[in-house]
């Protein structure tokens, strides 16, 4: 198929390009640049084509439909930082709610209707059940977990009124690297945990904080479910080849496994070999205690394994892009 993938120079959408394109797809970039970087898209591509273009410019994502004789959308690029999003929200509705809005209008002017979009844990806000199936009811908390569930409900409603074909899959913490160490996870500002404890042990940041250690959890700091970047890769692979017009999916992309903040240091410490110093200060407000991924519906609807999701080769991984890469992808 030929695919236009918005966000191409991001963390996740460059190494779902790589797997495409092995997969045998052409692929268009399109990105900002905002927030990803050009050699992350040039690497994950070996050259391929991207399109420096914003989503909220219509006409721009026509071309590019109609140009490159597109037949199905990854849609990747959003804002996604919850605590921007509380002092922003503006910019999440403009950016992720408008912006998806663009890209759909322009979608259905260029008669694609197939599209496989980001979303994430955090519309699910604090629930009651763990691990988390998709019945859970979408509440969000935050303007950034509103606005992907804004996007959601307006795929819905594109569905039923155009027969448009979507999966959403809705990721838990994404994490590590390629396994060649060509690709990996360059933010700024960092707020993901495990970049951060490895800045630690590259010497960047001179310690870590723990938020909370009093928690109901086994050993009562917060319990996240983290996923591999080329394990959520190659679920959008799946979903693309998969989807057709008219279908919906929603679906939660997380490995089932919860570890918490306290052995992600740990674990790291016996990756990095180093001390890596924490702190334990109070508790962040909005930090539900355990977040865990029920991921029964990707393996029965997508086929979907996860492969690499465990925590060793996620911190393996990671920690070998970050040290072989200590400034990301910035020369
Ligand atoms: N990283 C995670 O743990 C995680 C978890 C859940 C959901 N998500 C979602 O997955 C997607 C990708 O996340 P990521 O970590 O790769 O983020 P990222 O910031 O690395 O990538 C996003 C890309 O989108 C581009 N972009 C943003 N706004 C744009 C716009 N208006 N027009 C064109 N390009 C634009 C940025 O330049 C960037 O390259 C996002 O939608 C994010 O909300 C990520």
């Amino acid at each position: 198929m030929n695919i236009l993938v918005t966000g191409a120079a991001g963390y996740i959408g460059s190494h779902t390009c790589r797997q495409l394109i092995e997969s045998g797809h052409q692929v268009t970039g399109y990105d900002n640049l905002s927030r990803g970087h050009q050699e992350a898209f040039d690497r994950a591509s070996a050259g391929g084509k991207l399109v420096i273009g914003d989503l909220a410019n219509t006409p721009l994502l026509v071309r590019s439909l109609r140009e490159n004789e597109i037949q199905a959308v990854v849609h990747f690029a959003a804002f996604g930082l919850v605590g921007e999003s509380v002092e922003h929200p503006e910019l999440y509705r403009q950016n992720n709610v408008e912006g998806s809005r663009s890209l759909l209008q322009a979608m259905l002017e260029a008669n694609v209707k197939r599209l496989v979009v980001s979303s994430t844990t955090a519309i699910y806000g604090e629930p009651s059940q763990m691990p988390i199936s998709e019945d859970n009811p979408a509440a969000p908390i935050n303007p950034y977990g509103q606005s992907k569930w804004e996007v959601e409900q307006m795929l819905v409603n594109a569905q039923e009124q155009h027969g448009l074909g979507f999966t959403a899959l809705r990721y838990f913490n994404a994490a590590g690297a390629s396994l060649d160490g060509l690709l990996g996870e360059d933010h700024e500002p960092e707020t993901h945990l495990i970049p951060i404890v490895l800045q630690v042990a590259l010497g960047q940041r001179d310690r870590i904080s723990i938020f909370g250690d009093d928690y109901s959890t086994p050993d009562g700091t917060c319990v996240r479910d983290y996923v591999h970047v080329l394990d959520l890769a190659s679920a959008h692979v799946r979903a693309l080849e998969r989807l057709q017009p008219g279908e919906l999916l929603q679906v939660n992309l997380g490995s089932g496994i919860g570890t918490s903040v306290q052995e992600i240091v740990e674990q790291a410490r016996r990756v990095t070999g180093h001390p890596i110093p924490a702190d334990i200060v109070p508790r962040r407000p909005g930090d539900p205690p355990c977040l865990i991924a029920n991921n029964q519906l990707a393996k029965s609807e997508l086929g979907w394994q996860p492969v690499h999701s465990d925590i060793t080769t996620i911190l393996s991984t990671a920690w070998d892009w970050h040290h072989r890469h200590p400034r990301g992808y910035t020369p």
